[in-house]
């Protein structure tokens, strides 16, 4: 099979020159395109990215490091991702961390060894290692969703703390006071939702109970089991607002294994708004993430940083409440009562 080799002893010009005019980074006079076409026509040659990535060092390729592939929240960030990259002229190659520190720092050592141009890094682990290893192999880097503690970085995050503030504002409007919170993991992300669930109580003159938050994963299971432990608090809670969609789904299943009703006996939140809390019964009232223009603005960032282009250090996107079934007032004392208060 032809090499680039072949093509440039071929057409009497360097590697590089191939390399580069075949990407489009390089205008080269009518007689020289003329001999390089006629030598890649003749081999029938076709850039190997690695090769050209040989070359020029660059393939023309991102890496995407998700945190957990199976939450519908990542998918679509990838799908935004991949969608501007390609309007970039970029290709993708996703990578599934599993927020696993080890498999982090062996993805990022994998993609170096691919020529990658750069990667996009979210991550759910409070492990910086991962990170820290794409910043020791000088590799371009754009972090997006959750910041990692203690590290320089470039990244698009969004407004947590006013998001989860506009949730709970949301449900003290229709009556709650006995509000709960499914927190997540240790991420960046979780002492700001909780924060917010507290500057709201705050606002609202209800004094914040300890007793009334517990920690999950993210995962549905770990969203029905807190809710079940947070509906055995007396006065039992009218209202629980969750650090993610999928944790609030797993609420509403345990509301529901309780034989109480979403809203009329507890009104449930959620953070995200992935495709699924449109879906599930009743609709979930959710906290809005712009996941598409997350991946847009991540890989425009990272573009820029590749291209040696000016970009911004930091860039902080609004969340949007999401009001649909699951939140409703505060019934009076019947509906109190059925929800053992
Ligand atoms: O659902 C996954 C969660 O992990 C999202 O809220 C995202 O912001 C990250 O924290």
């Amino acid at each position: 099979m032809a090499t680039i080799r072949d093509i440039a002893r071929e057409a009497a010009v360097s590697t590089a020159t191939v390399s580069r005019w075949m990407n489009g980074t390089l205008a080269v006079r009518a007689e020289t395109a003329r001999r390089i076409e006629a030598a890649v026509k003749q081999h029938g040659y076709a850039p190997s990215h690695v090769a050209r990535g040989l070359v020029t060092k660059s393939s023309r390729t991102i890496g995407l490091l998700l945190a957990d592939i199976s939450n519908p929240f990542f998918a679509g960030i990838a799908r935004a991702v991949e969608d501007a990259a390609q309007a970039h002229g970029y290709a993708v190659i996703v990578c599934n961390s599993d927020s696993d520190p080890g498999k982090e720092s062996a993805y990022i050592r994998l993609l170096r060894q691919k020529y990658i141009d750069g990667i996009v890094f979210l991550s759910n682990s409070h492990n910086r290692s991962g990170l820290r290893t794409a910043i020791e192999e000088h590799i371009p880097v754009v972090v997006a969703d959750e910041e990692v503690d203690g590290l320089p970085q470039t990244g698009v995050f969004v407004d947590n703390q006013r998001g989860a503030f506009e949730a709970v504002s949301h449900l003290v409007a229709l009556g709650h006071r006995r509000i709960a919170h499914i927190a997540g993991p240790r991420v960046h992300s979780t002492p700001l939702r909780l924060a917010g669930y507290r500057q709201a109580l705050r606002e609202a003159g209800v004094r914040f109970e300890k007793e009334r938050v517990c920690y999950g994963d993210f995962q549905i299971a770990s969203g029905n089991a807190a809710a079940h432990e947070l509906l055995e608090v007396m006065p039992r809670p009218t209202a629980i607002f969750a650090g993610n969609d999928l944790m609030a789904i797993g609420a509403l299943q345990a509301v529901w294994e309780k034989g109480l009703r979403v809203p009329d006996d507890l009104s449930i939140v959620g953070f995200d708004d992935v495709p699924l809390a449109a879906a599930v019964v009743p609709p979930l009232t959710t906290v809005a993430q712009p996941t598409a223009e997350l991946g847009r603005t991540a890989v425009s960032m990272l573009i820029a940083k590749i291209e040696g282009r000016r970009f911004p250090k930091c860039v902080i996107l609004p969340c949007t409440l999401r009001v649909r079934r699951s939140t409703g007032p505060v019934h009076s004392a019947s509906g109190a009562s059925r929800a053992g208060t």
